[in-house]
């Protein structure tokens, strides 16, 4: 009962009287592995990282085969920088539960941050397979191949991914972003637009858009769509520079053209 209450005010969004409902549920039932993981769960998104860690290696060592647990251990061990220890937990959480495309996500993120490029696009391809809406996985990919200096192959997920999941604006953002490096300004521009149509309200939609217009020449609309994007977000990196830079140009366009 405590468990479920619990997880009743977890699902609310009241987490800390869902902690000590599930701490009195683990006190009552030391060996109660689903109350640890979620407590663990809770625990690790509040940065609690040291008892979250205590929670869900707990979890595994009384049940090996639990799976969410492992994969939960290994986001902790991720966060806390132990790399290898992660990677394991990963690995067996997979192994305990065939079809986990979130652990392979999760996985590919670790390998990302360990600058394994190989492994984190094979893990997130891995995720894709199994869940082919996984948006994030896709995502992840385009923007690791575009980061990367790789375009083309950038290109291809990402038109892989669209045609998947037509309608995500996320997916329409990293793809015209990637065409906008391809100079298909025709192409990047018409899914900018179509992005900012779906979430008109992402400062870096119209900031990335306003980029677009600036390179490919087209100054009044990237002054509008920079005006744009610095409402939404004043404190946007780098936005509020190019913003100024293209106020500068078109000073000096008009006293030219006083002239
Ligand atoms: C991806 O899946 C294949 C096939 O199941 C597996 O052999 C491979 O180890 C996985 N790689 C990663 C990085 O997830």
């Amino acid at each position: 009962v405590h468990y479920n209450v619990g997880k009743n005010l977890a699902d609310k969004g009241n987490q800390s009287a869902a902690i000590k409902y599930y701490r009195e549920a683990v006190r009552l039932n030391p060996k109660y592995v689903h109350a640890m993981n979620n407590l663990g769960n809770i625990l690790k998104e509040r940065n609690e990282l040291q008892e979250a860690e205590e929670l869900l290696s707990l979890a595994v060592q009384i049940q090996p085969d639990f799976a969410a647990a492992w994969m939960n251990l290994g986001i902790v061990q991720n966060s806390l920088r132990r790399f290898e220890e992660a990677e394991q937990s990963y690995w067996t959480a997979i192994k305990h539960r065939k079809k986990y495309p979130d652990c392979y996500y999760n996985l590919g993120r670790l390998y990302a941050d360990l600058n394994r490029h190989i492994d984190a696009l094979n893990a997130w391809r891995n995720a894709t397979v199994l869940k082919p809406e996984h948006s994030l996985a896709w995502n992840n990919m385009i923007i690791l191949l575009d980061n990367t200096g790789n375009l083309a192959q950038a290109e291809a997920v990402g038109r892989e991914a669209l045609q998947l999941i037509p309608n995500d604006h996320s997916l329409m953002f990293s793809l015209a972003n990637v065409l906008g490096k391809s100079q298909k300004y025709k192409e990047s521009e018409a899914l900018f637009l179509k992005a900012i149509k779906a979430n008109p309200n992402a400062a870096s939609y119209h900031g990335n858009l306003a980029v677009l217009y600036h390179r490919w020449g087209n100054l009044d609309l990237a002054k509008k769509h920079y005006e744009v994007s610095l409402k939404l977000d004043p404190m946007a990196p780098g936005t509020r520079e190019n913003y100024n830079l293209l106020r500068r140009k078109l000073e000096q366009l008009q006293k030219k053209g006083g002239a």
